[in-house]
């Protein structure tokens, strides 16, 4: 017995909300194709996608931790059989590691009839992003399982909560052929803030959940800067500011780093604008001779 499982790519933090905030795209995205054992054995039979960089060491995949925890958890024993494609660039901003977490333990799930709702499996997932950064953050988990956009409330005890978007929103994805490792962002934060930048922070935050409950694009837009995480990253990404200003004056509400990077996502009303924004940005890296990929989505 086997499943195929797609699992989408995602933009977590969405400019205002680090650690908090994540939404899922259409595409890109990753697969993984789970087969059912005759033993209780986790093998990682094939890669595709990932330049040989991922290990097929079941303890160290992200793709097959949350699978064992889940096992573990439920006590059965049973092996699987994986092949994980991944269609996305690693170390990329866009959640790489989330969607093979995810993909993963929702087949296994589904294979095992469901024993457990979708949102029960994102402790485990969570467990994946451990792997693979060191710090189990659920903000491109939690969409990439549950689709769309999703607020962590709170971390202990786990509160998630899915909220409604504006039909018309569109995300612009531009992929710098660059690498910035997950880890080394986290490093290079500030554990402190001050109270200024923070009323400033939380205004946003709450400015932002509003505008997309209330499809309040302008809210949206005046809600969509980040005075806590980009001033340190941004530094890791060449022609930051360059693109960002490019995304907003071509017509984007707002444009940020996609998680920890090095890619970066603009919100735009309509999908026309969405295209000639995300084409606007990619031009500034291609003059910088960077490579870039684009994505654009419906949120
Ligand atoms: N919230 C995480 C971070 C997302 O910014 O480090 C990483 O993809």
């Amino acid at each position: 017995e086997s499943i195929r499982i797609f699992a989408p790519a995602t933009v977590a933090n969405v400019a205002c909300g680090f650690d908090i905030f994540g939404l899922a795209v259409d595409n890109p995205g990753d697969e993984v194709v789970l087969t059912k054992r005759d033993d209780d054995q986790i093998v990682i039979t094939e890669i595709t996608g990932d330049e040989g960089k991922l290990t097929k060491d079941p303890e160290k995949n992200t793709v097959s931790v949350p699978i064992l925890r889940y096992l573990e958890k439920l006590g059965i024993k049973q092996g699987f059989d994986i092949k994980l494609h991944k269609k996305m660039p690693l170390g990329s901003g866009l959640g790489s590691s989330s969607a093979s977490s995810v993909a993963g333990v929702f087949g296994a799930n589904k294979l095992l009839g469901e024993p457990m709702a979708t949102g029960e499996l994102l402790p485990f997932s969570m467990e994946g992003e451990r792997v693979a950064c060191g710090a189990a953050h659920a903000d491109n988990v939690a969409p990439a399982l549950l689709g769309g956009f999703v607020i962590i409330r709170s971390y202990e005890p786990l509160d998630f909560v899915k909220i409604n978007t504006p039909e018309n929103l569109y995300v612009s994805i531009v992929h710098p052929d660059i690498e910035v490792n997950t880890k080394d962002a986290r490093i290079i934060l500030k554990q402190e803030a001050i109270l200024k930048k923070i009323i400033a922070q939380t205004g946003n935050v709450a400015g932002l959940v509003v505008g997309l409950m209330t499809d309040d694009y302008p809210l949206i837009g005046r809600s969509m800067t980040d005075y806590l995480i980009e001033p340190n990253r941004s530094i890791l990404i060449p022609y930051f500011n360059e693109v960002k200003e490019t995304a907003i004056s071509n017509g984007a509400l707002g444009a940020s780093i996609s998680g920890a990077g090095p890619s970066i996502f603009a919100f735009s009303e309509g999908k026309e604008t969405a295209e000639k924004v995300g084409q606007a940005m990619k031009k500034v890296f291609n003059q910088g001779e960077i490579d870039t990929n684009l994505f654009v989505s419906k949120i």
